[in-house]
């Protein structure tokens, strides 16, 4: 039964509206999403405006896009639904059943009575972060299998106006690639089939006004929750209307409802801000501190890491690591993180994953008298797994070689000479937790990074496709993990960043950015990843001064500078720094904890200098008392361009001292004019005047940087 009036419903929060129309008999649309409407914005009015224009050669009655527009009866864009019943049944017409409003949530039911199908849509906005967040349920009511081949979790419309895409490609160790291009005039799809979130296609996408800047320009945000395959799409209609569906890619047969079964989609996230992409990012970090994380990352400090990666790899000597925690220690580190390579017979990645036993040739009394010695030293903890995988070389797969996601008598290819484990049968999970815990009660882990270095093919389970199930059981051994254990923290890791949404986050308290420690290529994967998520839960690391992953050499400075304002850590060989360079780090270190707090709590803040090779953002304080910039000088300047920067975030009204933090790059100091005050005395100016003028700074050398902090007079 419909409820009665009213009809048309508005989801507001601070800054925008959200209006759904729903005076029809089907599946009700969303005719005005933007900035927030006054109180008297008439929706009747709106709806009437934005009526569509019959087109020549179409319809007589043209078909709208609605919240969820279907196959068959003459929407000609692509449907936000796809399955069939055998032969019929492939096409649908949802009727409006019910719709149920309160406190900024709207659920409607509607039932195809010809299909046999129940359909719920459902919409929460967050009313202090202005994020809209929507999932759909599809229920088969009929008395026969119904084969679903797509349901997108949300489908929304966009204004038609000029407009631009921003989204991301990449690939291991360039993650979250920004790429602008026009909202096509036709369609941007991107489907990924690698069963996680994969290096090169994040799901998340931006919609903004023609030319939008950091500071300007109308912005939507969308980003699908889940950490399996996905299904983007931007599309422009030939009526003139534009729309974005998002959802979980799904694999022939993956899901066939029996009758009575359900299909619930993950959850899509979207938000409009105006502003320009600083805007569109503080509201989504807000969202993800305030409603993802696990509260301990917004309680706890985010401790300062030495990973043994790029340190020593799979070459683990007991007295070596030894050596490592005393200088690690003694540069103040907290946590020490044993990487890969401890657990037995793993002396290089062809062998062992799946045998979660320390190794005792080089653990001859287990962890114990490691974790001591790092616990003695005032460090915490933490260790490297890869649950989901298994080598054929291990113990576990001879034992079980039917536990793997597999296709029979089908090739099983394998990726860094591994395969994955299905965690579908409930005795893999069952060993997985059992592992798990036994190494959390034996051991004081209180962190664990939690790896998954391969994509998924021949991903299946007793014949059928496997990705959704993978998935879901995925987040379900996190989940019992976590419970059993709640003070430990999680990590997640996908070779660097190929894992990464907001419903893994839900359950780990920082992600692996990328395999990339060199600090020149950071900067693009950091200014992607930062779109959509805070910096505090940004792994980020100080690697080698010869990057392993490119050859390229960059001063510590640089590196620390570019790991300064995330999640910091240390992933170097700790024997090759001389003692210079130990003092320049340990300093790096702990102007870092002085400035940590603004990670949690700060709002992360995108300066646009003139010169193209410059990169500037930085952290202001909840009060606006202190801020900390980091400006990039990446290539030589551009001849002829201003080397002005211009402080945004700061406010107007008060005055802040500046200055430079220590230790300078020499290059950096040589060119300063001003020196005495840049570095010693400080400079005081007004918000405004930072903000409107800005001032002068020469980075002459390319590869150097600077960090300013500025505080409150
Ligand atoms: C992946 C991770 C690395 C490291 C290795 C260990 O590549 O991204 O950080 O842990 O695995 O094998």
């Amino acid at each position: 039964m419909k409820s009665t009036a009213p009809r048309f419903y508005r989801l507001d929060s601070q800054y925008s509206t959200f209006f759904v129309d729903a005076t029809g008999t089907g599946v009700p649309a969303c005719r005005y999403w933007g900035p927030r409407l006054g109180p008297d914005a008439d929706p009747e009015c709106l709806s009437l405006l934005h009526q569509l224009a019959r087109v020549p050669s179409g319809l007589d009655q043209p078909v709208r896009l609605s919240l969820f527009p279907t196959l068959g009866f003459g929407f000609w864009g692509h449907a936000a639904f796809e399955g069939n019943r055998r032969e019929t049944h492939w096409a649908h017409e949802f009727q409006l059943t019910h719709i149920e409003y309160r406190d900024n949530h709207l659920s409607i039911s509607l039932e195809d009575p010809i299909a046999k199908l129940a359909l719920s849509l459902e919409f929460v906005m967050d009313t202090t972060t202005n994020v809209l967040k929507s999932r759909t349920r599809l229920t088969n009511r009929g008395d026969n299998a119904f084969d679903l081949r797509w349901c997108a979790a949300a489908c929304l419309p966009l204004p038609a106006v000029r407009m631009e895409l921003l989204v991301f490609q990449g690939a291991w160790t360039q993650e979250f690639q920004i790429q602008r291009i026009l909202f096509p005039n036709t369609c941007w799809v991107r489907k990924n089939r690698r069963g996680r979130t994969s290096h090169d296609s994040f799901p998340g996408l931006m919609v903004g006004t023609h030319g939008f800047g950091a500071d300007s320009g109308d912005l939507y945000a969308f980003h699908l929750g889940w950490s399996g395959n996905h299904h983007l799409l931007a599309e422009s209609l030939k009526e003139g209307e534009r729309q974005i569906q998002l959802g979980e890619l799904l694999m022939p047969g993956e899901v066939i409802l029996s009758p009575g079964e359900s299909y619930t989609s993950p959850w899509a996230y979207a938000c409009f801000a105006r502003g320009g992409t600083n805007a569109v990012s503080r509201q989504l970090h807000q969202f993800v501190r305030q409603r993802i994380l696990p509260t301990q990352v917004a309680k706890k400090t985010r401790k300062v890491m030495f990973n043994t990666w790029e340190a020593i790899y799979f070459d683990h000597d007991p007295a070596v690591l030894n050596l490592m925690a005393v200088k690690a220690a003694d540069l103040g580190i907290e946590l020490f993180v044993l990487d890969d390579g401890w657990f037995s017979q793993r002396s290089d990645d062809a062998s062992a994953l799946g045998d979660w036993d320390p190794d005792s040739q080089k653990y001859p009394e287990g962890l114990s008298t490691l974790i001591k010695r790092v616990q003695s030293l005032g460090m915490d903890f933490g260790l490297w797994l890869e649950p989901e995988m298994v080598n054929p070389d291990s113990n576990l797969y001879r034992r079980h070689p039917d536990w793997v996601l597999q296709l029979q008598d089908r090739p099983l290819p394998l990726a860094r000479n591994q395969l994955v484990l299905d965690l579908s049968q409930a005795p893999v999970t069952a060993y997985l937790f059992d592992t798990l815990d036994r190494l959390l009660r034996r051991y004081p882990i209180t962190y664990i990074k939690w790896d998954m270095n391969r994509d998924l093919c021949a991903a299946g389970h007793q014949g059928r496709a496997a990705y959704r199930r993978q998935t879901l059981a995925h987040y379900d051994l996190i989940d019992r993990l976590r419970a059993a254990h709640p003070g430990v923290e999680i990590e997640t890791c996908a070779s660097g960043g190929a894992r990464v949404d907001y419903e893994i986050l839900r359950r780990t308290e920082r992600v692996w950015t990328s395999d990339c420690n060199d600090a020149f290529e950071r900067h693009a994967i950091q200014q992607g990843f930062t779109l959509f998520f805070p910096p505090e839960i940004m792994g980020t690391h100080v690697g080698p001064a010869i990057s392993h992953t490119s050859g390229r050499r960059l001063s510590l400075n640089f590196r620390a500078h570019t790991a300064f304002l995330g999640h910091f850590g240390i992933e170097c060989d700790l024997r090759e720094l001389d003692d210079n360079q130990l003092a320049e780090l340990k300093t790096h270190i702990a102007n870092h904890k002085q400035w940590r707090d603004l990670l949690r709590r700060g709002t992360y803040v995108r300066l646009t200098p003139a010169d193209e090779n410059r990169l500037a953002y930085g952290l202001v304080g909840p009060d606006r008392n202190r801020a900390i910039y980091l400006i990039v000088q990446l290539a030589k300047a551009k001849p002829n361009t201003s080397n002005l920067i211009r402080l945004s975030g700061l406010d107007p009204k008060q005055h802040y001292r500046l200055k430079l933090m220590r230790p300078l790059d020499p290059s950096v100091e040589k060119y300063l004019t001003n020196r005495k005050a840049w570095v010693e005395t400080g400079l005081v100016a007004n918000g405004q005047s930072l903000q409107e003028a800005g001032f002068a700074l020469r980075l002459q050398f390319p590869e150097t940087s600077v960090l300013l902090q500025v505080e409150r007079e």
